[in-house]
């Protein structure tokens, strides 16, 4: 691969709105006015190392409808998203999850499996931490129930950290002692991985939330979407929201992050008065 260290002019106002554009179609992300120098700067990096000269002939590479404008795609994407993420994130809504499964595994009104998916699940710690809190309220009851976790990313780079399930310190500080020793064993370098029995209860695919139609998932009991939608339009995020509702069982649970919509109502749904979880119920 060539390096050259040529600067590029900056990227005009015509073609940034160009770009725009076409992550908003294809992703749903709409990009902040302050996020265009994240978008040149990722432009311009992936140009030198193709070694590209104009802002043009990469905007052509990108868009063609083959392999490599695909491949190329995926690499300028990842570079774009924002994946931050960590275990247990936002505990208050694990423990909301964990009631809600506690209570549906005391009233016996699970069929056979607990289903769970992550929508968004960046490098893995939101599935896996969804993982670890269905294994804790399966582990307390005498039923035999399978449990699982479907988790999604439109990164494939995230995607394949995710598989790996090992992690450092930055990821792990809201874990407590317990969690650490219960659920990971220690790797080279300070670093954990998730222990296979509950590695192989997580299952992660590529999937874009902005075309949900063709991605085949059975019906769950718990959707969990999480510092995902904020970075959609509102009207996106509320046709998004349509579609995971229907995607989860009758009395199922939608999880969402706090103030991630104001501004959206479902007739099949009854939000959970709380101020500390927005979560929804399916109550059809
Ligand atoms: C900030 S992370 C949130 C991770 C995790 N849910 C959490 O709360 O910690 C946002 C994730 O959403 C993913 N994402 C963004 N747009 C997406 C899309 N259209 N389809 C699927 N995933 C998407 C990004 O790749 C990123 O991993």
């Amino acid at each position: 691969m060539t390096w050259s260290f040529k600067k590029f002019d900056v990227l005009p106002e015509s073609k940034f709105l160009l770009w725009e554009k076409l992550l908003e179609a294809r992703t749903g992300i709409q990009l902040a006015s302050q996020q265009k120098v994240l978008l040149q700067t990722q432009i311009a990096i992936r140009m030198r190392e193709l070694d590209i000269a104009s802002y043009d002939d990469y905007f052509d590479q990108v868009k063609q409808d083959n392999k490599s404008g695909l491949v190329e795609w995926q690499i300028l994407v990842d570079r774009l998203v924002v994946k931050e993420t960590t275990f247990f994130r936002h505990r208050p809504s694990l423990d909301f999850v964990r009631q809600f499964l506690k209570n549906k595994i005391s009233r016996e009104q699970l069929d056979g499996s607990i289903d769970i998916w992550s929508v968004g699940c960046s490098t893995g710690e939101e599935p896996y931490g969804l993982a670890m809190l269905a294994h804790e309220c399966l582990s307390e009851s005498e039923q035999h129930l399978y449990f699982g976790v479907t988790a999604v990313d439109v990164s494939l780079p995230a995607l394949s950290i995710a598989r790996r399930g090992v992690y450092g310190q930055r990821s792990m500080s809201f874990l407590t002692d317990r969690e650490r020793q219960h659920f990971f064993r220690p790797y080279e370098d300070k670093h954990y991985e998730v222990l296979p029995r509950l590695k192989k209860r997580v299952c992660f695919s590529q999937a874009n939330i902005n075309n949900l139609d063709d991605f085949p998932v059975q019906l769950m009991d718990v959707v969990f979407c999480q510092n995902v939608l904020i970075y959609f339009r509102r009207w996106r995020r509320r046709e998004i929201l349509n579609q995971l509702v229907s995607r989860l069982k009758p009395g199922g649970l939608l999880v969402i992050g706090l103030g991630e919509t104001t501004d959206w109502q479902h007739a099949e749904m009854q939000r959970i008065d709380s101020n500390e979880v927005q979560a929804y119920i399916k109550t059809s």
